[in-house]
């Protein structure tokens, strides 16, 4: 496979063509990954770790589908979309049609639950297990199984707003950092290794009643993780 370097702000711009949910709910945390969050980690995926040009990948938890549709535009050889959200999963299928990125595509409407198969990169970003805990760890327990390498987003216990306002002001605004003795203990448990783990400002827009800002700003975290496969 040949290799071709996309410009990060391409991406970045692609990405943020894709629509949010339509109809988001408070209890599934259907937050969409800002464009800005989504092309660093699709960056650090292919350029650092070299996970996903030519590779299987799975988006689990998809929603729109701006992870998805980021790894096929920088060279995935096929790529999955799995959501139960069938409003969220029809629009990520017409922007994949859109952009042309549709045969490499598929799209299904499922719970993670009855995900089986074999992906070189699982990448994700869960419900925080905010509304519902311990949404995010079945999540990662489940990329775990599915995927030889797992790119997943949580949210960092260290949010507070100098932290916040520490990363915003650092060029580049992402830096490594140490993973939460939970989530590596957890991660260790279900055969994974914790590669590295890097932070970043994300920032999510008024979207429900129980929001009293304009628009939140927290850090999260991401997991680089070897795991273990399905045989
Ligand atoms: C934080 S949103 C992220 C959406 C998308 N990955 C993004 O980053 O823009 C989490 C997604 O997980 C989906 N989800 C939650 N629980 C799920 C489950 N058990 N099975 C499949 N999808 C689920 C929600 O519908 C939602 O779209």
């Amino acid at each position: 496979m040949q290799k071709r370097l996309v410009r990060k702000l391409d991406l970045e711009m692609l990405l943020s063509r894709v629509p949010p949910n339509p109809s988001p709910k408070p209890n599934l945390e259907q937050y969409t990954i800002p464009a800005n969050v989504a092309s660093t980690m699709l960056y650090i995926a292919a350029y650092v770790n070299n996970d996903i040009v030519g590779k299987a990948v799975l988006d689990l938890g998809c929603g729109t589908g701006r992870l998805a549709l980021g790894a096929a535009f920088l060279g995935a050889e096929w790529v999955v979309g799995v959501d139960l959200d069938r409003n969220a999963v029809s629009e990520a299928h017409r922007v994949s049609q859109e952009i042309n990125l549709g045969k490499k595509l598929q799209w299904v409407v499922a719970d993670i639950g009855i995900v089986h198969g074999r992906f070189d990169t699982v990448l994700q970003n869960p419900p925080y297990g905010v509304q519902k805990r311990g949404s995010d760890v079945a999540f990662l327990e489940r990329a775990l199984k599915l995927g030889k390498t797992v790119y997943s987003l949580h949210k960092s216990p260290h949010s507070g707003k100098t932290r916040v306002k520490r990363l915003k002001a650092s060029s580049p605004s992402v830096m490594t950092t140490a993973p939460s003795p939970f989530l590596e203990e957890f991660i260790e448990s279900n055969g994974g290794k914790i590669k590295a783990v890097y932070a970043m400002v994300m920032t999510v827009p008024h979207m429900f009643d129980f929001h009293n800002e304009t628009k939140h700003e927290f850090v999260v975290d991401l997991y680089a993780i070897e795991g273990k496969r399905e045989t």
